[in-house]
């Protein structure tokens, strides 16, 4: 990525979208055929809720540059936001027609950044019976043929997450995490209710609970409690043997980031959003039950007394889905879920997500 690209990604994650707009406008003058900036502005249209301009430049982006799988993918995403289905499937359609060898060249040619899109990274929809070979973040498959992937509902919900987060995520094995993302929604289509009550403590950017929600929008009513400090991992929680945290603190849990991932939110109605630090914030749930928790705070403090507080509230039929509980330098956080469930002669079902599920029944 060049520098001027770089510094327009950095003006985005402070949340300056205006001066990122301008300066995207100018490196487009000096670079009119630069494609990661006009992707880039795209992007900051569509976030700014300008899908008009935004259409329109990823129109002339895909007449353009044809092999260019991000901007088909971006213009479902405005399509579908837009409410036209019809259109926006026809765009996924198209991006799936792309040949993996074509976005290489493209890649390559046109050295875009990294994103979704990347070869081993695009969510193309597959038709059933296609094989899927899958790098993801520390999980490989091949040969699978993924269901999830076939379904037009699930790749819309997810792209026009990633489309929305993508200007502010440092990381980039979040793009890969849609396989977490597919196991939340996998749960809550497997608790029979209509109504539903949901937390999260650790939300970030909001990736699997804007999935959800995208997800089950005309299909259940969902209340939904999000619980992050919006600024990162407290230090005074953070053990010696939990180092990764610092990283994350460092690298992707900038500034504070609790406006930006509020206003991901702002099409549901039954967002309550509990800012602070967890256990402190935990009073604030004043329901007496709960459906559904996603736990996901990368260290022990937080989860132990968010698991304490939530698991006798979840309802029969519900369920806590851990993060991080299968992942290297995590072992204390899966000693202490293995401790708190063997209580209850439960053995968490781990998966190679590096998740854990558990019902309640
Ligand atoms: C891995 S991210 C969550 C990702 C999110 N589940 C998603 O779907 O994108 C972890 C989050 O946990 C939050 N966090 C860590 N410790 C916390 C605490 N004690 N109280 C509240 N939030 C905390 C961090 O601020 C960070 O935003």
């Amino acid at each position: 990525m060049n520098n001027a690209l770089q510094r327009i990604k950095k003006k985005i994650a402070e949340g300056s979208l205006i001066q990122a707009k301008k300066e995207c406008e100018k490196l487009l003058l000096e670079e009119p055929s630069n494609l990661s900036a006009r992707e880039t502005l795209g992007l900051i249209l569509q976030h700014q809720g300008d899908l008009k301009a935004a259409e329109k430049l990823f129109k002339e982006l895909v007449t353009a540059a044809p092999e260019f799988i991000n901007a088909h993918i971006a213009l479902a995403t405005i399509y579908s936001e837009q409410g036209n289905t019809e259109a926006s499937n026809k765009c996924l359609q198209n991006a799936s027609r792309i040949k993996v060898s074509t976005i290489k060249e493209s890649a390559k040619k046109h050295s875009t950044q990294k994103s979704i899109t990347e070869p081993s990274e695009q969510l193309p929809l597959l038709p059933r019976g296609q094989p899927f070979n899958f790098k993801a973040d520390r999980f490989s498959i091949w040969g699978q043929e993924i269901a999830f992937m076939t379904d037009p509902l699930f790749i819309n919900s997810w792209n026009k997450v990633i489309t929305k987060t993508s200007p502010h995520i440092n990381d980039s094995a979040v793009y890969k995490i849609f396989w977490r993302a597919h196991i939340a929604v996998s749960i809550i289509s497997q608790i029979q209710r209509k109504d539903l009550v949901i937390a999260e403590c650790g939300v970030h950017l909001g990736h699997l609970m804007q999935t959800i929600m995208h997800y089950f929008k005309d299909k259940k009513n969902i209340e939904l409690h999000l619980f992050d400090t919006f600024r990162g991992i407290p230090l005074e929680q953070i053990e010696k043997n939990e180092s990764l945290a610092h990283w994350h603190n460092k690298n992707n849990y900038k500034g504070d980031y609790y406006k930006t991932t509020k206003n991901f939110f702002k099409e549901f109605k039954e967002v309550k959003f509990h800012k602070g630090k967890i256990p402190d914030t935990l009073a604030k749930f004043n329901n007496s039950h709960v459906d559904f928790v996603s736990i996901d705070m990368n260290i022990v403090a937080p989860e132990k007394a968010a698991l304490e507080f939530f698991w006798p509230k979840i309802r029969f039929g519900g369920a806590v889905l851990i993060d991080d509980y299968g992942f290297q330098k995590h072992t204390t956080q899966q000693i202490m879920y293995d401790d708190f469930f063997s209580r209850h002669g439960i053995i968490p079902m781990q998966l190679p997500t590096g998740q854990a599920v558990v019902f309640k029944n």
